[in-house]
C-alpha cells in the first residue's frame, strides 16, 4: 500500500506513519512527501528516512488549480492509494478532491464537527470545553466536513496554554493516523456511496 503524505510543517505526524512503518505496525511504503513550503522541517524528517520528496512552492504558480494539477501529477507519477494530508495548510481545490475521492484523508486537530478550520486549540480553550481532540475524515468539498472516520478525544485541564493542550492533542494524532492507515493498508477501510465502511460495516 502507497502513501503519499503532503506536509507544510513540522511533520511529527509523518514521522510517527514512518516510525510505525519502521516497527512492523504499518503494512505500507510511503512513496512521496510533498511539501509546498520549501522550509518545511517535515523534509528533513522524510530525508532522514530515505524517502522521496518533492517541493512544490504554491508561490510559483498563478492559482490553485494549476498547482493542484502540478501536484496531482508528482503524486500519480510515485503512485499513491492513499493521500494522506498532514498538516497540509493549503485549501484543496475540487479538481484534486475529485480525482483522490475516497483515497484522499485529513486530520484535523479537534472533534469535528466542532471547529472546522483554524486555531482550533485556542477555540476549545475560551469557549471553556472539558473535552477537545483530532479528527480523521475522508476528504470532500466541504472544508474539515468530509465523512468521520476516527476521533480521540482528551481532557482539558483547566491551567491548559494552546501550547500544553496542543501536545496532548498531538499524542493522540501520532496514534491514530497510524492506526487508520492501517486500516486502509488491510484494504478494511473504503468510502462508499453509503458512507464509510470498516470491514464492510458503516462506521
Ligand atoms: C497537526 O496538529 C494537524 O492536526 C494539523 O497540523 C498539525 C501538523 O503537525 N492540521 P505536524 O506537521 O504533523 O507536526
Amino acid at each position: 500500500h502507497r502513501l503519499a503524505v503532503l506536509i507544510s510543517g513540522a511533520g511529527t505526524n509523518l514521522q510517527a506513519i514512518l516510525d510505525h512503518i519502521a516497527a512492523g505496525d504499518l503494512p505500507a511504503t510511503v512513496s512521496l512527501v510533498l511539501s509546498n513550503r520549501p522550509a518545511a522541517n517535515g523534509l528533513a524528517v522524510a530525508r532522514d528516512a530515505g524517502v522521496p520528496v518533492v517541493v512544490i512552492d504554491h508561490r510559483d504558480y498563478p492559482d490553485r488549480e494549476t498547482f493542484d494539477r502540478a501536484m496531482i501529477e508528482r503524486i500519480d507519477a510515485h503512485g499513491a492509494d492513499t493521500v494522506v494530508l498532514a498538516g497540509f495548510m493549503r485549501i484543496l481545490s475540487a479538481p484534486f478532491v475529485a480525482h483522490y475521492r475516497g483515497r484522499l484523508i485529513n486530520i484535523h486537530p479537534s472533534l469535528l464537527p466542532r471547529y472546522p478550520g483554524l486555531d482550533t486549540h485556542a477555540r476549545a480553550l475560551a469557549a471553556g470545553d472539558a473535552e477537545h481532540g483530532c479528527s480523521l475524515h475522508f476528504v470532500t468539498e466541504q472544508l474539515d466536513g468530509g465523512p468521520l472516520i476516527a476521533r480521540a478525544a482528551v481532557p482539558v485541564h483547566e491551567n491548559d496554554s494552546v501550547e500544553t493542550l496542543s501536545k496532548r492533542v498531538q499524542q493522540q494524532e501520532h496514534r491514530l493516523y497510524p492506526l487508520v492507515l492501517r486500516w486502509r493498508a488491510e484494504g478494511r477501510l473504503q468510502l462508499t456511496d453509503q458512507g464509510v465502511e470498516l470491514d464492510g460495516e458503516p462506521l
